[in-house]
């Protein structure tokens, strides 16, 4: 699938993240666990250097849960401190909190040596559009916390989220940029919401997006849309067109009209918790 898109805006939000980036001693990276090496643009590191990163597995709820360890495990190998999450809850706040304090315990330790005590880390988060920083920003700062920005008297400028004494949080997210160097990294986008469905040949997505399920998931559209699997995909779209009533005036299959809900479903998580690499 050839994929043009290129925010102009981009060059400007890079620059600002390197002004924030310089004011933080934690990185929370989100990215997509149903998609988490395309949905995450590795220039970050180059960008975070000599900062303490924790990659957040988000939508963890919606991906398959055995990819999510092994995804988890990927990524600590590679260093970074990993967690698992469901922006929308706040039920693993705990869990990341501590992974925070554990993230930064170099600078804590170094701030202890050095007899400062309470300076509260400063975290940012960034992560493409889509993956849920908005949602994580909310949640985690719930009503107990206080913007420090608010207070009458203090200086504008940034905004700092104060989640408890000892983390604070940067209340605008970094916008990362997707790269779409190899095409099956704008399909993957595509397939979980995070391209503009406009831009895209949806028909084909959804044929890719079946091809894909009925290798790597077996079953899963059968059991959905009780359809038999043993058929190209292109047969596959019309038996769902079929199942579900997806008709044009005449009585012809309505092909687009199926990808539609294809994706749909797929996106609100009703073919069930699925993992596109
Ligand atoms: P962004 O700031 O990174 O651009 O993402 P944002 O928070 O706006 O989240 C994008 C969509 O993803 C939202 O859905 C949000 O509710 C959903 N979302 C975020 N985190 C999670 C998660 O961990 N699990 C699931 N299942 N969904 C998540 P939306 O449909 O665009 O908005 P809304 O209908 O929820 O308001």
């Amino acid at each position: 699938m050839d994929l043009q898109w290129y925010p102009g805006h981009m060059t400007k939000a890079r620059r600002m993240m390197q002004e924030d980036i310089k004011l933080i001693d934690l990185i929370i990276e989100l990215v997509d666990a149903r998609a988490p090496l395309s949905s995450r643009n590795p220039d970050i590191d180059q960008l975070g250097q000599n900062k303490a990163r924790l990659i957040l597995l988000n939508k963890a709820d919606l991906a398959d849960e055995r990819k999510n360890l092994s995804w988890s495990a990927y990524f600590q190998e590679k260093g970074f401190y990993t967690v698992k999450a469901d922006a929308r809850s706040r039920a693993g706040l705990k869990v990341i909190h501590g992974m925070i304090r554990e993230a930064c315990k170099e600078k804590l330790e170094r701030d202890r040596r050095r007899g400062i005590k309470n300076r509260p880390i400063r975290a940012m988060v960034v992560g493409i559009p889509n993956v849920g920083k908005s949602t994580f920003i909310n949640t985690f700062a719930g009503k107990a916390c206080t913007r420090t920005g608010d207070r009458p008297g203090v200086t504008k400028g940034k905004q700092w989220i104060r989640l408890d004494k000892n983390v604070e949080l940067l209340d605008t997210p970094g916008i990362l940029w997707p790269k779409f160097d190899d095409p099956q990294v704008g399909e993957r986008l595509a397939m979980i919401g995070s391209v503009k469905d406009e831009v895209l040949d949806l028909d084909e997505l959804s044929l890719r997006l079946i091809a894909y399920l009925m290798e790597a998931y077996p079953k899963i559209l059968q059991e959905r849309y009780c359809v038999e699997e043993d058929r190209e995909p292109v047969d596959m779209l019309g038996a769902i067109a079929q199942e579900r009533n997806c008709l044009k005036k005449g009585g012809e299959l309505d092909y687009g009209k199926a990808a539609r809900l294809l994706l749909e479903d797929f996106r609100g998580g009703k073919l069930g918790r699925i993992t596109l690499e």
